[in-house]
């Protein structure tokens, strides 16, 4: 029934609770115990001081017996001594504890108006009081008053006795009150276990109390935000899987179809070859696709990091424009570059190759031939800006943003017959914000399609990670 954390909080409130109540009756008791033993010394004393003014008035015979006789029929006990602590009158029996007490009592520096000469209830028999007896400026004796101790025992136990009882009501009342307590604040909590117990199990959340303004409820609502995360990510991940799957079945129906006709028999060896080359072209286009997948992959993981290094873009430039100056010459297009000779930017230098022979690839492809592409660099205030522009056809204006979305092309056809995967862009977008960087596409006003990257100028401390 309850969460482990609901039992500890309930035995950590019981321990305070009942340390609290256990304090404050400590505190209650002996107070009430010094004052109830107070209180009895004191009504001792009025007692003893009563008797010694009726003597002081008429010392004689009869006033002696008739003070011990009054005294008789009481818990207490009156002792008169002489003035040298020899006992005139009792009004009970005299034990050694008593005589010891009046033995020892100081009999010559009591003040008249007497005084408490044993108040130590615990070990002692009896606490006892002194009023001297002086007539005339003279010390005719004293009236001893003793109260048995074993009143204010019996008294304290009726009292411990209360005690008990209240305490074993408010240890019951604390008993019940805590579940109560336990459950008011966990509950919220418990809620939130079982919502995110029906989110791992991938169903909705339903029942957050999101609405409270506190950390309950900023805890709800971010349970919210990411049961709606989940959801996207869902979403995003069955319809990339469904494209995938699409993409692959293409050339897959390809090789199978034309694998079927070059095996035909009495096929001519012209058409054999046309198919060989047909399936080759498509098998490239696969390993291709599967290739790029799993540089996606990896770009997606969550410590995919880029190694950040000073590297001059001008060199980098001119290894990846050997690389690609045969295709351009081919197709006729003309490769121009334009990069400050010393320019250092900061970044992972096999990384950024790959998104520069991905742009170029792309530029050349929708470039006809006898123009130009420009691949330049430029200085900003704390940014570089990388461009290659070409004189293509250009991106429509509405489909500028999606074509860095995987598997987007703008035309499905042109794109498969000149082998593009639609994947080349998702890959340079991923690696160029894994450097902290923006790319983004423009239309040129004269025709064609320029891409900006900017960079961070440096000041990194090196690495910058995909993730997060
Ligand atoms: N310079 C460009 N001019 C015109 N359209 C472009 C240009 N660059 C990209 N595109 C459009 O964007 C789409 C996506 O490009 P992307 O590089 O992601 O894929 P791809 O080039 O088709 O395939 P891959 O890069 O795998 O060969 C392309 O299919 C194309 O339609
Ligand atoms: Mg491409």
């Amino acid at each position: 029934m309850f969460s482990k954390l609901s039992i500890r909080l309930g035995l950590l409130l019981f321990a305070i609770l009942m340390m609290m109540e256990l304090l404050l009756y400590v505190g209650l008791y002996v107070s009430l115990v010094d004052e109830r033993v107070d209180e009895v010394s004191g009504q001792l004393l009025a007692r003893g001081n009563t008797h010694r003014d009726v003597l002081e008035d008429t010392y004689d015979e009869s006033t002696l017996s008739h003070v011990t006789v009054m005294e008789s029929a009481s818990d207490f006990i009156v002792v008169i001594t002489d003035a040298e602590g020899e006992i005139i009158r009792q009004s009970g029996p005299v034990d050694s504890a008593l005589t010891a007490t009046i033995r020892e009592a100081d009999r010559e520096s009591a003040p008249h108006a007497g005084r408490v000469i044993e108040s130590g209830w615990r070990k002692n028999k009896y606490i006892a009081t002194d009023s001297p007896i002086t007539i005339e400026g003279r010390h005719y004796g004293h009236v001893y008053m003793f109260a048995p101790t074993s009143i204010i025992r019996e008294m304290l136990g009726e009292l411990g006795g209360r005690f008990l009882s209240v305490g074993i009501l408010s240890l019951l009342l604390t008993l019940l009150v805590i579940p109560f307590l336990t459950r008011f604040i966990t509950r919220p909590l418990l809620r939130m276990k079982r919502v995110t117990e029906q989110l791992a199990r991938g169903g909705h959340p339903a029942g957050l109390d999101t609405g409270r303004q506190d950390e309950l409820g900023d805890l709800a609502r971010s349970i919210g935000k990411l049961s709606k995360d989940l959801d996207r990510m869902k979403n995003e991940r069955n319809a990339f899987l469904a494209s995938v799957a699409h993409e692959l079945r293409t050339p897959m129906t390809y090789i199978q179809g034309y694998a079927d006709l070059a095996m035909k028999p009495g096929i001519s060896g012209e058409a054999r070859e046309k198919y060989s080359a047909i399936i080759r072209e498509e098998a490239h286009h696969l390993s291709k696709l599967v290739g790029q997948l799993f540089e996606l992959a990896r770009l997606d993981q969550n410590d995919f990091a880029v190694r950040l290094s000073p590297v001059k873009l001008s060199a980098l430039a001119d290894s990846v424009l050997s690389l690609v100056r045969p295709a351009f010459e081919e197709k006729g297009v003309q490769l121009l570059c334009n990069i400050p000779e010393r320019l250092v930017v900061r970044l992972d230098a096999t990384r950024f190759q790959q998104v520069l022979l991905n742009l170029l690839d792309n530029a050349l492809k929708h470039t006809p031939a006898g123009k130009q592409v420009h691949l330049q660099a430029t200085v900003l205030k704390d940014s570089v800006k990388v461009e290659v522009a070409d004189e293509g056809e250009g991106i429509p204006e509405d489909e500028l943003s999606t074509v860095f979305d995987r598997f987007y092309r703008v035309d499905k056809s042109r794109s498969r017959k000149s082998g593009g995967t639609g994947l080349g862009l998702a890959i340079v977008k991923e690696i160029i914000e894994a450097h902290g960087g923006q790319i983004e596409a423009r239309r040129r006003p004269a025709g064609g399609t320029v891409m900006t990257i900017l960079l961070d100028k440096g000041g990194d401390d090196g690495t910058h990670s995909s993730g997060g």
